[in-house]
């Protein structure tokens, strides 16, 4: 009497996609992904948190100089932790979201004090620091320290959301926790680092927002945004809210070759930056510049206007280029600063702001 062989149990369909999605995704990382970015050289996990936080909303070709120099100047958590505040904020000019670096320098002093200099493993404890998410926090415990989390960058939410089919704007709960049981659910048990990288070098380079590069992507067979054809509607895009628009005044007092700039309030945009004075539309420049800086306007000239984006809003800049004849003796107040136009192009000053100084320093 023949033995019945019973068939073996059929692997759950949702484990073996699992398993044939990390699969290629390692598996082309180690052919065609990014091996060499300066991050990747490292298992410091100070380096690599710095670049992590870099790297949030910014690209990397526009992250690496920036992480150069940072490195230069605060080589290790102790030297920004000891660092001031406009020193790091100096080293962000240009980057934006300087909240960013804010929390990092915040969060470097925190290791020192809580954690003995050492930048800790636990995920818990990472994702407790200033400026570190969910996803920041799991692709540091990935590159650092080879632990098993999955991320969730804009550019993975853009790849999942396409090849899983995840319909609705993924800046919505709903759609973010199927997002997130997605990522957590296609986790390799091997191989996390080449999966992590691989996911982050297929969102920005393959699975790219326009003209996605599908004819080299290792997963466009399954993906379902492709087989549908309706790549272009994945992910959903924000619902269309307009975003309020403001518009302020910026003072360029110019004197003896020096400009004035402005400490902000630390907190709010820009905070704790040098900027230029504003003045809200209406205001009475020349009487402003008298009461606030001592400073008598010779001649003032309206410069072209700038519009500057916010998350939250439109920003439109009108500078005013203002020559300054004298300045009372005494009038100069804490917070505020005359700077010949080279350093005050060097110091920790909104992206607007260096357009504005680059503008009157060519003219
Ligand atoms: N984006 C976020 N983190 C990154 C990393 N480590 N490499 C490349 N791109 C990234």
């Amino acid at each position: 009497m023949g033995a019945k062989v019973r068939p073996k149990a059929r692997p759950r369909a949702a484990a073996v996609q699992g398993a044939t999605f990390a699969s290629k995704v390692v598996q082309w990382q180690q052919l065609h992904g990014r091996h060499d970015l300066p991050w990747q050289k490292s298992r410091d996990a100070y380096r690599i948190w710095l670049s992590e936080i870099m790297l949030q909303q910014t690209q990397v070709s526009t992250v690496i100089p920036y992480f150069q120099r940072c490195l230069e100047r605060f080589p290790d958590i102790k030297s920004l932790a000891a660092a001031a505040q406009d020193d790091v904020l100096a080293l962000w000019s240009g980057l934006g979201y300087y909240s960013r670096a804010r929390n990092l320098h915040r969060a470097a002093q925190q290791v020192l004090a809580e954690h003995g200099g050492q930048i800790p493993r636990e995920f818990t404890a990472l994702i407790a620091l200033p400026g570190i998410g969910r996803s920041t926090a799991a692709a540091i415990a990935v590159f650092a320290f080879g632990a098993r989390h999955a991320i969730l960058d804009g550019n993975v939410k853009r790849l999942f959301a396409r090849r899983f089919g995840i319909a609705g704007y993924p800046g919505d709960a709903k759609v973010m926790i199927t997002l997130w049981r997605e990522t957590e659910r296609q986790l390799p048990s091997r191989n996390i680092k080449s999966y992590t990288q691989g996911l982050m070098d297929l969102g920005s380079t393959i699975c790219k927002r326009t003209r996605p590069r599908c004819e080299l992507c290792p997963v466009a067979s399954a993906c379902i945004a492709r087989k549908t054809d309706t790549i272009k509607q994945f992910p959903a895009p924000r619902p269309r809210k307009t975003l309020p628009q403001r518009h302020t005044q910026m003072l360029v007092l110019l004197h003896a070759k020096q400009v004035l700039l402005e400490k902000r309030a630390p907190t709010g945009i820009w905070g704790g930056m040098w900027s230029l004075p504003e003045a809200a539309a209406g205001v009475d420049i020349v009487a402003l510049c008298k009461q606030r800086f001592g400073a008598s306007v010779a001649m003032q000239q309206a410069m072209p206007v700038l519009a500057h984006g916010f998350t939250h809003f439109k920003l439109d800049i009108a500078p005013q280029r203002l020559l300054i004849s004298d300045i009372a003796p005494h009038a100069a107040a804490p917070g505020v600063s005359w700077l010949p136009i080279e350093d005050a192009l060097g110091a920790a000053i909104p992206a607007p702001v260096k357009r504005i100084l680059l503008a009157i320093q060519a003219d």
